[in-house]
């Protein structure tokens, strides 16, 4: 027994040696000092069997080298410790000589799409699912299916781009493509109310200027359900304009001519910045036109396959370019599409 207790003795100061780590270390103690299996404890345990003589002088001895081996252990933990503390700071040491590094450009979002992230959260808040649709569009979805006649000046090349002569298809010059499309999606059967809001890029051929682009953003929405009045279609519209700007907002209607929608309106709010003073951005009438809107045509109800007895809608469309303008004062459209980095840090 005396000769084990040496060995492990020796065997453990020649393990602790190469032990560099607190993972070692306690790998080491389950090796000799665990209570199930430890080396050391096993030679413990044979303790029992012996005489009481014998075990008196064993035990003490055994005591002993337990003694030496615990000091020898705790000496190697501090150790370990120290060492680790120097490492932690080294690492984090900090060289006050070293030239500030250029910070890295961060990037954000375009402002049209902050407007537009902002009313989609407000319209899917009151219920509408947010939608995407094609840019490049047949015809049919842009005007045909939205009761424009034949010979609308809208259809024609002079006002809108189509990618080829004698062709059917064309850059949408409006959202409102997406209507007919809608209705015929959540409306299977004719029996579904449906509300859906879509914003989204059209593209027109205009003579550019501050307030003309040939590629803007429009942010359309329609509601069609039984009993659908011009009150709902203010409603509506207030509440949405109340959630972007973050106040209660006065409008007016005026009568407008949309082919899709009967009666048709255009919609002014009153001017946020002098209320209806007059001032620059209102350009000193009190209100600014903000939107299309109306009650949708029958035509076009049944084209998205609603009976138009039944059924009734209402829709309103409007730039999202020109609330950006709206809300940031900015006085030339043209920016938005620039690519001017020093527009857009603006926002
Ligand atoms: N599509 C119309 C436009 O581009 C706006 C509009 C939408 C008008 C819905 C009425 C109803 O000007």
């Amino acid at each position: 027994m005396k000769q084990e207790l040496k060995k492990i003795q020796e065997e453990f100061k020649k393990q602790l040696k190469e032990v560099a780590d607190f993972a070692g270390l306690s790998d080491l103690e389950q090796k000799f000092f665990s209570r199930k299996n430890g080396e050391f404890t096993s030679i413990m345990k044979g303790l029992k069997e012996l005489t009481d003589d014998v075990k008196k002088e064993m035990g003490q001895m055994a005591n002993d080298v337990k003694k030496d081996l615990e000091g020898l252990f705790e000496d190697k933990r501090l150790q370990i410790q120290q060492k680790e503390m120097a490492d932690i700071v080294e690492r984090e040491s900090i060289d006050v000589t070293q030239p500030l590094l250029p910070k890295k450009a961060k990037g954000h979002l375009h402002p049209i799409t902050q407007a537009q992230d902002k009313m989609e959260e407000i319209a899917s808040n009151m219920g509408f699912v947010i939608e995407d649709g094609p840019e490049l569009e047949s015809d049919y979805y842009v005007f045909g299916a939205l009761n424009f006649p034949d010979d609308h000046p809208a259809r024609e090349s002079m006002d809108t781009f189509y990618i080829s002569d004698n062709t059917d298809w064309c850059m949408r010059a409006h959202v409102s493509n997406m209507q007919v499309r809608l209705m015929r999606k959540y409306n299977e059967d004719g029996t579904k109310a449906v509300r859906a809001a879509y914003p989204g890029k059209v593209f027109r051929n205009e003579a550019l200027d501050a307030t003309h682009e040939h590629t803007f953003h429009q942010f359309e929405a329609f509601v069609v359900d039984r009993n659908i009045n011009i009150g709902n279609l203010v409603a509506v519209i207030k509440e949405l304009l109340r959630g972007l700007y973050g106040r209660e907002v006065d409008v007016r209607l005026r009568p407008g001519y949309f082919p899709f929608v009967e009666p048709g309106f255009e919609m002014d709010m009153k001017c946020l910045f002098c209320r209806g003073e007059g001032c620059r951005v209102c350009k000193h009438l009190g209100w600014v036109e903000m939107l299309g809107c109306g009650l949708m045509h029958p035509n076009v109800l049944r084209e998205g396959g609603y009976d138009p007895q039944e059924w009734s809608g209402l829709a309103f469309g409007m730039g999202l370019t020109r609330l950006a303008m709206m809300r940031y004062s900015i006085e030339d459209i043209r920016h938005f599409m620039s690519g001017d980095l020093r527009f857009l840090q603006q926002f």
